[in-house]
């Protein structure tokens, strides 16, 4: 692909757009984020509110920024520019550059602890380690200063140089394959987890609903993740609908982006929870949950010294191809709107995520006791990026299709390879006008105390 004006290469096939979009949308998000965050908040409620989040706001924005994208041809900042000249809409991409960087930085990380995990599966580091063997190896290794920088490094190298080789070479040809091969390594997972002993208290944590323990923390972070999983919010899609062929059905590849992310989600945390309660693990262990769980499962699978390989091989390449995905953003941005020749933009963006990664890791060792906020530099970037800024941007981007683009200009684009039929129209249109706006303006707001700050603040100065 080049960022040249005349020849944007387009996806060549209707697969490859799906596959390279969920190629983006699954990956740490769902393996290891999801349980993770799901164990922190209280299990099955969480559940619920995210996927009531992931329907009324997260298709619909998914949509919306396929069709940005697919109009304008552009990238995230590009693409406003065109289609609202002179407006300060544009804006929205540098938002979205900057969440772009923001998570790259400790995504890297994260797909690092996935390597050394390659690397200990292939020893066999933890044949017949108990519990908290496992565990105290996890967070020997997180906060070690040296180790995961090396694992870091390699995998943004691994990132930068596919985004060099370019779009379809590089990324289509991976997802097609492997994404399918992950699914069914996760299905049988799936197996051993619910046939382990205990496994009933895990399956009642995930889905038997217990709203009393939903925070509001907890809400926004539910909001967070369904951009967060779904890569909206930032442009991803808005870059990646760039590449679309007009004749795709662009509802139908929302829909099934969207369905195919999350049955990934919940079969990882089918796969985790019941082995969390079989090995007496806290469903609320934090950042470390799949590391220190999944070993404990694979020990106890025939074949698990295989399986443990190809999962972490397979997770690695997840979050390889949602890694792309995120650095295209901000490859697109430079090479397009900076007008630096592609490569130089690659290898700068490249480092300078890297750097804010470096920070980020050490965030977890020595750096610990800088707190920000009440949290270290990883979850006060995680935080900031996936809780605040992609909430805001897709709020945006659903403000700027419902009301600047309209209608009957969504009916056009959309109907070129497919239809959205008066009534879903409608729906779409209440959703990216009223409901998505609103509902993130809310959650948004009590999730960070603004709300709960102006409350006290009327109350005190009337009262
Ligand atoms: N969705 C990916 C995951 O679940 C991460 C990701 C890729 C992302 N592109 C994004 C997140 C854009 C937010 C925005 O692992």
């Amino acid at each position: 692909m080049s960022g040249s004006r005349k020849s944007r290469a387009l996806f060549t096939s209707r697969f490859g757009v799906i596959a390279a979009a969920a190629g983006s949308a699954i990956g740490l998000g769902n393996i290891w984020k999801f349980p993770y965050i799901t164990g922190v908040y209280g299990g099955a409620a969480f559940l619920f509110v995210y996927l009531a989040f992931i329907l009324a706001i997260g298709l619909p924005i998914m949509l919306s920024e396929l069709i940005i994208g697919r109009k304008s041809r552009k990238n995230a900042f590009g693409a406003f520019k065109k289609l609202a000249p002179g407006t300060p809409w544009r804006f929205i991409g540098s938002f979205g550059v900057g969440a772009a960087f923001i998570i790259l930085s400790f995504y890297g990380v994260v797909a690092g602890w996935s390597i050394r995990y390659i690397v200990f599966s292939l020893t066999n580091h933890f044949h017949n380690s108990s519990p908290e063997a496992i565990s105290s190896t996890f967070n020997a290794f997180i906060t070690s200063p040296g180790e995961p920088l090396v694992y870091q490094i390699i995998f943004m190298l691994m990132t930068g140089a596919i985004i060099m080789i370019g779009v379809q070479k590089g990324i289509e040809r991976y997802s097609k394959i492997l994404m399918p091969l992950l699914l069914t390594l996760i299905l049988i997972l799936d197996i051993r987890a619910v046939t382990l002993h205990g496994a009933y208290d895990g399956l009642r944590f995930l889905f038997k609903p217990d709203f009393s323990k939903l925070t509001y923390e907890g809400i926004l972070s539910a909001l967070g993740h369904a951009f967060f999983s779904l890569s909206l919010g930032m442009g991803t899609l808005i870059t990646y609908g760039s590449y679309v062929r007009k004749e795709n059905n662009l509802v139908q590849t929302a829909i099934q982006v969207t369905a195919a992310d999350t049955i990934i989600a919940i079969l990882a945390g089918i796969a985790i929870f019941p082995a969390v309660f079989a090995f007496n693990i806290e469903p609320g262990e934090g950042v470390g949950l799949i590391f220190i769980t999944l070993p404990n499962v694979f020990m106890q699978m025939p074949g698990g010294y295989i399986f443990s390989i190809m999962f972490f091989v397979l997770l690695t390449i997840a979050a390889l191809t949602s890694a792309i995905s995120i650095l295209e953003v901000v490859v697109a941005y430079f090479s397009e709107e900076l007008k630096m020749k592609r490569n130089v933009a690659t290898v700068f963006a490249t480092i300078l995520i890297t750097l804010l990664g470096i920070i980020c890791s050490l965030s977890l060792g020595i750096f610990s006791d800088v707190i920000v906020f009440n949290r270290n530099i990883f979850d006060l970037l995680d935080h900031i990026s996936a809780n605040i800024l992609l909430p805001l941007g897709g709020m945006f981007i659903a403000l700027f299709i419902g009301w600047i683009y309209g209608r009957y200009k969504v009916l056009r684009e959309v109907a070129h390879g497919g239809k959205l039929k008066g009534q879903f129209l409608k729906i779409f249109m209440v959703l990216v006008k009223f409901i998505a706006p609103i509902a993130i303006f809310i959650v948004f707001l009590k999730g960070i105390k603004v709300l709960d700050f102006l409350v006290t603040f009327i109350k005190t100065v009337i009262f």
